[in-house]
């Protein structure tokens, strides 16, 4: 089926569900998307937890404490909650991964189907990857997806203005600033102004993950 391995429901209901993307080499090392795993829980809470400084100030507001919210016995409610989402069609729950050990997620939600065709798109990764490349390659890679055997036809992306490192994922990608949402979200607990980015199918014929290679930010292996 192509560079990716894209495996929908008969009959195609749930487009693009599930799906294992990349790798893409960047400086960081491999980065591939996958979808999330039970198994990704032990990951997913150390970093969790350890990483409350670089992950809070960006990420709404939720019932508990952050400790409360990121023990590992928080982890199957959430991954059964997203994985329902997934069946559903309404989203597609990724794990980044950097030389195949869980480092994150990218998550595609809010897929709206009919005249619209739209998702939005968001992501995190470990405190001890940053700066590599790897949200940039991974967000690509979904973002190709989505276009391709997911049938979208936009992607949204909503950003506090401070967080410059997500600014310029999004910029280097050729998403493009739309507008300012006042008080569009709860983060740790304030309502806090948004930028509303966004791309659609036309803006990159040839798709995110040519324009990293064409720009040398990443290496198809
Ligand atoms: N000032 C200026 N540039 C910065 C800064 C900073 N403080 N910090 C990082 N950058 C730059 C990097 O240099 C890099 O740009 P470059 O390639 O031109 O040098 C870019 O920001 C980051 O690109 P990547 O390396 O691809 O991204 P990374 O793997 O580091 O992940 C991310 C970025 C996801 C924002 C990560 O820092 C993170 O998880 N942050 C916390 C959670 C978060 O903010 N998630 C995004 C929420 S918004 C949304 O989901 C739409």
């Amino acid at each position: 089926m192509g560079w990716y391995e894209a495996t929908g429901e008969p009959g195609g209901r749930h487009p693009g569900w599930p799906a294992t993307l990349g790798p893409l080499r960047v400086p960081a090392g491999l980065v591939a998307v996958r979808p999330i795993r039970m198994f990704d829980g032990s990951a997913w809470s150390r970093i969790r937890l350890r990483d409350l400084d670089h992950l809070q100030p960006w990420e709404p507001t939720g019932y508990g404490s952050w400790a409360e919210r990121h023990g590992l016995l928080s982890w199957p409610g959430h991954y059964w909650a997203l994985r329902s989402m997934a069946r559903r069609g309404i989203a597609l729950p990724f794990a980044i991964t950097l030389d195949g050990r869980f480092c994150g997620q990218l998550s595609i939600s809010n897929i709206v189907r009919g005249a619209l065709q739209s998702a939005w798109v968001g992501y995190w990764v470990a405190s001890d990857v940053t700066g590599g490349g790897v949200a940039t390659a991974a967000v690509a890679l979904g973002a190709d997806h989505c276009f391709g055997a997911g049938g979208l036809h936009r992607l949204e992306a909503t950003v506090r203005p401070e967080n410059t490192a997500s600014r310029r994922v999004l910029e280097k990608l050729g998403f493009r600033q739309e507008g300012m949402h006042v008080r569009y979200l709860s983060i740790a607990g304030s309502w806090r102004d948004h930028l509303g980015y966004a791309l659609t199918v036309e803006d990159e014929p040839t798709g995110l993950v040519t324009r990293l290679v064409h720009t040398g930010l990443a290496e198809r292996v």
